[in-house]
């Protein structure tokens, strides 16, 4: 891996605290994800599922993870069942875990890991003591469908082998445990945060009129690769002038025009966590008094937002406040008007002409992290804060999105020292 070791303390206190949550004669089974398929025999970069690798650190493909807490022997609470590598595997895809390696990473002793191959004859073994089987499904409320994963085919196959054990939702859990940081989690998403802000600021220096958004992609990605990041979280939005109000513009293939706003909804990655930024910034260096005025009225949406994110907070609640914060903002720049916003549906305010997503979403191992939006917000938990004002009508969208850590007495503001203000961000693009 090019990110460094991390602590495995990490993922052995996750399993715990797993099992703290599970029904007494568990058995829990967590799979890794596939590697995808292109065309012909091309694939995708590989991507590990993000529960495997919250419970043992593993990166690989064909990982099996298996607990069983309250098994009699304890030889069966904590299996791992890896990839069994061969000369002729080393020789063209390079070097894959040792179970010597395996340990260090994950901390289960080597003599409870085994090649997948095994994975039937040892499972056996455990299975019929089991109570409850907890299995893996991707219970994100916009989860894509279109593919079955590995932890979709081994439910179809554990109900075929086993068809009268009682299943049972790992998600929740997973959601659960996920949604609160663990300490040595925040250095990994602040690396992230860090290779992103030393990216923005080579940015401020190269954007100007004439440069193309896809130029623009490429100096991104030179900052990133170079951080030992695998290179972006998430499809970089790098959108000028009318593209900021395409919400999913990725397409990056036009040229900055002076006078323009360019959206740059970019973040890195790194050892599988993520940074979520967005900035708003003038192609020439200079807002226009219109851009300014709507710039700052993002500004202070985002500062009143941020107030807003503490412990004791609804999800709900929260965006319906910020939605009236929102709402003055555009009365005051003119594009809503305060006699129609009194008499405005409550269920289809106004301000959504102009701020359709939402403003928060928790953020960690995934981009839009998994984490129940019922819940009460708590220390540990981190959010993006991301208000947006997009005016079609005048090619103009200006978002601006920094991360958040909740603690005990507030938050703590992950993105508080890459520039936000106008004024700095002008001045450093005129030096
Ligand atoms: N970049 C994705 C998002 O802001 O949610
Ligand atoms: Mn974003
Ligand atoms: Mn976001």
């Amino acid at each position: 891996m090019r990110y460094l070791p991390i602590d495995n303390q990490l993922f052995i206190t996750n399993r715990q605290r797993l099992t703290q949550l599970l029904k007494p004669k568990s058995l829990v089974v967590l799979n890794a994800n596939d590697i995808m398929p292109t065309n012909a025999d091309g694939t995708m970069t590989f991507r590990q599922n993000n529960d495997l690798f919250y419970l043992s650190g593993v990166d690989q493909e064909e990982t099996r993870l298996v607990l069983f807490p309250e098994h009699p022997d304890p030889k069966f609470r904590e299996l791992l069942f890896l990839r069994e590598t061969s000369e002729l595997i080393e020789i063209w895809e390079g070097h894959k875990l040792t179970k010597a390696e395996a340990e260090q990473v994950t901390g289960i002793p080597q003599k409870q890991i085994y090649w997948m191959n095994q994975f039937e004859t040892i499972f056996i073994q455990m299975v019929y003591e089991a109570d409850f089987v907890y299995l893996n499904t991707n219970e994100h409320t916009r989860a894509g469908v279109a593919v079955q994963t590995q932890d979709a085919r081994y439910v179809d196959e554990f109900r075929q082998r086993y068809p009268l054990h009682r299943l049972e939702r790992l998600a929740p859990l997973m959601h659960q445990l996920r949604a609160i940081k663990q300490p040595q989690e925040l250095p990994l998403i602040q690396t992230a945060i860090d290779t992103t802000e030393t990216m923005f600021r080579r940015l401020l220096a190269f954007i100007k009129p004439g440069v193309w958004e896809y130029e623009i992609e490429a100096e991104m990605m030179h900052e990133f690769l170079k951080n030992r990041s695998r290179g972006t979280a998430y499809s970089p939005i790098i959108a000028s002038g009318a593209n900021a109000c395409v919400l999913h513009y990725i397409d990056n293939s036009a040229q900055c025009q002076d006078g323009d706003v360019i959206l740059l909804d970019i973040g890195a990655e790194y050892a599988n966590y993520n940074a979520d930024m967005t900035r708003s910034v003038p192609v020439n260096g200079r807002f226009s008094p219109r851009q300014r005025a709507v710039y700052d009225a993002v500004l202070r949406v985002m500062k009143e937002a941020t107030q807003m994110l503490r412990p004791g907070n609804l999800w709900d609640e929260y965006h319906r406040e910020v939605g009236r914060v929102m709402e003055s903002e555009l009365i005051g720049l003119g594009l809503l008007d305060k006699a129609e916003v009194e008499k405005q549906d409550p269920d289809a305010p106004l301000y959504k002409k102009y701020f359709m997503h939402g403003t928060s979403h928790f953020l960690g191992l995934d981009v839009h992290d998994v984490g129940n939006k019922y819940r009460k917000m708590e220390p540990g938990m981190v959010f993006t804060v991301e208000p947006g004002i997009y005016i079609r009508e005048e090619k103009l969208g200006i978002r601006l999105e920094n991360n958040v850590l909740l603690t005990e007495s507030g938050n703590i503001d992950l993105m508080a020292t890459i520039p936000v203000e106008a004024d700095e961000i002008e001045s450093m693009m005129n030096r």
